[in-house]
C-alpha cells in the first residue's frame, strides 16, 4: 500500500486529505509542522510527501530541502495557495516533484498523487539485469539466450559512464526496463529520475514540460514554470517514445546534448543543467530522418552508444524462464502460492509469434493465473487467457483500436452534450465488467487486476450500476 506523508498546520486541512486518501486505499499519515515532516521522513521513507509551503516554524522550502537531503528521490508535492507560488516554484526548481494551488481540483491532486507514486516506485524498484539477484529486486531483466547476454554486458559497460544512451526495440521488449537498470546502475543512482514519455504529452505542452516558460512568454502563461530537464538537475532523463519528439523540439534537446544548458520559453537567461539523457524508441530513426521527420544531426548524437533488445520471437528458448519468472512474481502479488506450470501450457507458449514480446507474455501469464483453478497452470488456461483480450468486446471485429476509433467518431457526430463523460463511462463499465467476469465476480482480485484500489472499484460499480452475476460468487 502506498504511503502518503500530509505535511500541514491546518488540522482540517489534513483530516480531509486523510479521509480522501484512505478511501483511495492510501496509507496516509500526517504531521503538522516542517519539523514533525522532517521527523517523519526520517523515521520511515513515505512514498510520496504532500506539504504546505506556508507553516509556523520553518517554511515549506526548508522542510522540502531537509527532505530532500534525506531521500533526492522523494517526490515532494508542494501545496500553495495564491500569492506563495513563488515558493513553489523555487522548490520545483529545487527539484521538487510538482505543485498544486488551493484550493484543489480533487481529482487532479489524486491523479497526481498516483503519478508520483509511481515515479518514486520507478527510481527504489531495484531492476536485477539477469537473474542474478533476481530474488532480492523487485524486478529483473529476464533471459539467457545469447543476445541478452550481450545485452547485459551492454548495459555493464553503458551504464557507470555519462554518456547519452538510445535504448531500441519493438514494443514490450523491454526498453524501459533497462533504461532504469542503466540508471541504477550509475553513478547518478542516487539523484532523480525523470520519465518523459514524448507521445503521451500533447506536442502543444511537451516543449514547456521538458523546458519550462517565463511568464508571458504565450498567452495563459500566467506564471514561471520550470521544466523537467531543470527540474532533474544532477539526475537522469528518460525521454520515452523519442522517435516521435516533433521537430521543434529536436533542436532544443539537440542543443542541450551540446551545450548542456536550456532555455525556458520566452526566456533569454542560460541555465547551465546537468543531466544525463536516456533514450527509448520502437521507430526505425533511419527511416525518420529520411522522410525529413528526425533530425539527422541529433540521430548521430544519440546512437553512438546504442543498445538493441532482440523480439521475443528471437529467443524462444528464454521463454520457459520467464514463464516461471512470471508466475513467481504475480502469484506472490496476488497472495496466492506459485503452482507452476505444465510441461504442455510452457510448450504452448514457447511457440507463439509475440508481437506484443515480453509484456504480452507477462499478460498472458498473469490472466491465466486469474483463471486458474488448481496447480499447475495448464493449457486450456493458458489459451483462454491468449484467446481472450479486448477483440471480443470489440464493436466489429478487425484491430480492436480501430474499432474505438470508430465507436468514438461516430459518437462525436451525434452532437451530444457531456459526449466525454459518457464515452469515459460506457469503457469504465465495460473494463470493469470484464475484469469481473474474468475473476468469476471476485471484487478483490478484479480490484488488483484493474490495479485499482477495492473502495474505488466498489464506488465504481455502484455508479455504473453493475450488478454481479457470478458463477463462484465468492465472499470476498
Ligand atoms: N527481459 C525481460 N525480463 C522480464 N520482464 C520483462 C523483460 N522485458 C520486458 N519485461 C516486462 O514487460 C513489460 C514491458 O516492458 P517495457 O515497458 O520495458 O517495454 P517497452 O520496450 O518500453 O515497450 P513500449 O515500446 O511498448 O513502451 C514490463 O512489465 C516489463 O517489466
Ligand atoms: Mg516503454
Amino acid at each position: 500500500m502506498a504511503q502518503v506523508l500530509i505535511v500541514d498546520d491546518d488540522h482540517q486541512l489534513r483530516m480531509s486529505f486523510e479521509r480522501l486518501l484512505a478511501a483511495e486505499g492510501y496509507d496516509v499519515r500526517t504531521a503538522s509542522s516542517g519539523e514533525a515532516g522532517i521527523a517523519a521522513v526520517r523515521e520511515a521513507l513515505p512514498d510520496v510527501v504532500v506539504m504546505d509551503v506556508r507553516m509556523p516554524g520553518i517554511l515549506g522550502l526548508e522542510a522540502y530541502a531537509a527532505m530532500r537531503e534525506i531521500e533526492p528521490r522523494l517526490p515532494v508535492i508542494i501545496m500553495t495557495a495564491f500569492g506563495t507560488t513563488d515558493i513553489a516554484i523555487e522548490a520545483t526548481k529545487m527539484g521538487a516533484y510538482d505543485y498544486i494551488l488551493k484550493p484543489f481540483d480533487i481529482p487532479e491532486t489524486l491523479r497526481l498523487i498516483d503519478k508520483a507514486v509511481a515515479a518514486g516506485r520507478a527510481m527504489r524498484a531495484r531492476v536485477a539485469v539477469g537473474e542474478e539477484g533476481a530474488a532480492a529486486a523487485a524486478e529483473a531483466i529476464v533471459g539467457r539466450s545469447p543476445a541478452m547476454q550481450e545485452l547485459y554486458k551492454a548495459i555493464g559497460r553503458a551504464a557507470p559512464t555519462d554518456a547519452t544512451v538510445l535504448v531500441r526495440g519493438e514494443s514490450g521488449t523491454g526498453k524501459e526496463l533497462v533504461a532504469r537498470a542503466l540508471y541504477q546502475h550509475s553513478q547518478r543512482a542516487g539523484k532523480p529520475f525523470l520519465v518523459i514519455n514524448c507521445v503521451a504529452i500533447p506536442e502543444s505542452l511537451l516543449e514547456s514540460e521538458l523546458f519550462g516558460y517565463e511568464k508571458g512568454a504565450f498567452t495563459g502563461a500566467a506564471g514561471r514554470k520550470v521544466g523537467k530537464i531543470e527540474q532533474a538537475d544532477h539526475g537522469t532523463v528518460f525521454l520515452d517514445e523519442i522517435g516521435d519528439m516533433p521537430l521543434t523540439i529536436q533542436a532544443k534537446l539537440l542543443r542541450l546534448l551540446q551545450e548542456r544548458n536550456v532555455e525556458r520559453l520566452g526566456g533569454r537567461q542560460v541555465i547551465p543543467v546537468d543531466v544525463r539523457i536516456i533514450a527509448a524508441t520502437n521507430r526505425d530513426l533511419e527511416d525518420a530522418v529520411r522522410q525529413g521527420l528526425f533530425r539527422e544531426d541529433l540521430y548521430y548524437r544519440l546512437k553512438v552508444v546504442t543498445l538493441s533488445l532482440p523480439p521475443l520471437r528471437e529467443r524462444p528458448g528464454d521463454i520457459p524462464l520467464l514463464v516461471r519468472y512470471f508466475l513467481d512474481r504475480f502469484a506472490r502479488d496476488m497472495g496466492q502460492p506459485d503452482p507452476g506450470a505444465s510441461e504442455a501450457a510452457v510448450e504452448f507458449l514457447r511457440a507463439q509469434p509475440w508481437p506484443g514480446n515480453v509484456r504480452e507474455l507477462g499478460n498472458t501469464v498473469k490472466k491465466a493465473l486469474i483463471f486458474n483453478l488448481g496447480a499447475p497452470l495448464g493449457l486450456d488456461e493458458v489459451k483462454k487467457a491468449l484467446d481472450e483480450p479486448m477483440r471480443n468486446g470489440a464493436v466489429s471485429g478487425g484491430d480492436p483500436e480501430e474499432s474505438v476509433s470508430l465507436l468514438i467518431r461516430r459518437e462525436l457526430a451525434s452532437g451530444r452534450e457531456s459526449l466525454f463523460e459518457d464515452l469515459m463511462d460506457r469503457f469504465g463499465q465495460q473494463v470493469i465488467r470484464e475484469a469481473l467476469t474474468a475473476t468469476g465476480g471476485n471484487r478483490s482480485q478484479a480490484a488488483r487486476l484493474l490495479g485499482l484500489s477495492r473502495p474505488t472499484l466498489l464506488a465504481k460499480i455502484e455508479k455504473y450500476g453493475l450488478r454481479i452475476e457470478s458463477r463462484v460468487r465468492q465472499a470476498d
